[in-house]
């Protein structure tokens, strides 16, 4: 028979979850769901604000729709699973099914990542160098930055999948976490991880601390030039700016551990992963959106347009039947 084929003997991995408490995964399993159905409604209701009202029509909230997309995919790739699984005895997920995974959440995350750097650089020309922002920021400029930024992810992903689609797996095949992603993939091949582990840190490692300085410092840029021009504004300013970065440190601390920590896994890194897939694509809408007065106005009118459209609908008014 053909050793080499069946050298990679492994098809399929066990995911070991958070915990094996009873307790906890029933406080895990109304949290998750909570979070989860909140952030796809938040993410949901963002985008048909967004589309259907042409006031907001213009390149800010274009990239907010866009990123309110985006974490409605950064919460579908593992949460349902997980959330699935929490009460299966064994949580068993394929081996296609976790490289689908992996290229999902990467795509999505890296896709995620430069579109937050396009968010602030459209901040910071808007705030900073006002009388350019027209020039600079189109319609047709935000079609490309959204395309690019679906490159870029795309490219990100498919760079770290092309070296490990074909690897061959023979030991250990059981994950401590509850979902697949490179660190904990990479530790169960059997050749030699070590330049695996470099390649991970290069990519994924590199593009969330880049981008992650890059944020910060565009936020402080904004801020320094938000006291200097207005007294009165700053401290509204100031508070934003720190919902901004609580959000980026969520987001970015876990995957800067996840991927560029040069030490042994942490036990604790599988929680972090919670805030990255899971509380940040809920907290996006609350921070961006619903604490902006104009999406707010947005939403009433579609909720006035919704019910108006309701009542016409269920009982017959006396316009309607005038005119039939
Ligand atoms: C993303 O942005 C483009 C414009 O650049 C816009 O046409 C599109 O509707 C946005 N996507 C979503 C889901 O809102």
């Amino acid at each position: 028979l053909d050793v080499e084929k069946n050298h990679s003997v492994v098809s399929e991995f066990f995911l070991l979850g958070l915990t094996s408490s009873w307790e906890i995964q029933i406080f895990l399993f109304l949290f998750f769901t909570v979070f989860y159905v909140a952030s796809m409604l938040g993410n949901i209701l963002i985008m048909l604000t967004i589309i259907s009202d042409h006031h907001l029509h213009s390149l800010m909230y274009f990239l907010l729709a866009n990123l309110s997309f985006i974490d409605t995919g950064v919460s579908s790739i593992a949460t349902p699973k997980m959330i699935y699984d929490l009460f299966r005895k064994h949580k068993v997920i394929s081996l296609k099914g976790c490289i689908a995974q992996m290229f999902f959440i990467h795509t999505v995350g890296g896709t995620e990542m430069v579109l937050l750097i396009v968010m602030a650089c459209d901040r910071y020309i808007a705030i900073c160098k006002p009388l350019h922002y027209l020039n600079i920021m189109s319609l047709r400029m935000c079609i490309s930055f959204v395309a690019t930024a679906w490159t870029i992810g795309l490219i990100h992903s498919v760079a770290q999948l092309a070296f490990v689609v074909n690897l061959p797996f023979c030991g250990p095949n059981k994950m401590e976490s509850f979902y697949c992603d490179f660190p904990r993939f990479i530790k169960l091949v059997c050749t030699d991880t070590y330049r695996l582990e470099f390649l991970v840190a290069a990519n994924s490692g590199l593009i969330s601390t880049g981008t992650f300085f890059i944020l910060i410092v565009s936020y402080v840029f904004i801020l320094v030039t938000v006291r200097k021009h207005s007294s009165g504004g700053s401290s509204k300013a100031l508070s934003t700016l720190t919902a901004h970065i609580t959000v980026v440190v969520f987001f970015f601390g876990p995957c800067i551990i996840c991927y560029v920590w040069p030490f042994p896994t942490l036990p604790i890194d599988k929680f972090l992963a919670i805030f990255s897939v899971i509380i940040t694509p809920f907290m996006n809408p609350v921070i961006y959106t619903f604490r902006n007065k104009d999406m707010k106005v947005a939403m009433e009118r579609l909720f006035l347009r919704a019910l108006s459209i309701r009542q016409n609908s269920f009982s017959p008014s006396p316009r309607n039947s005038d005119s039939s």
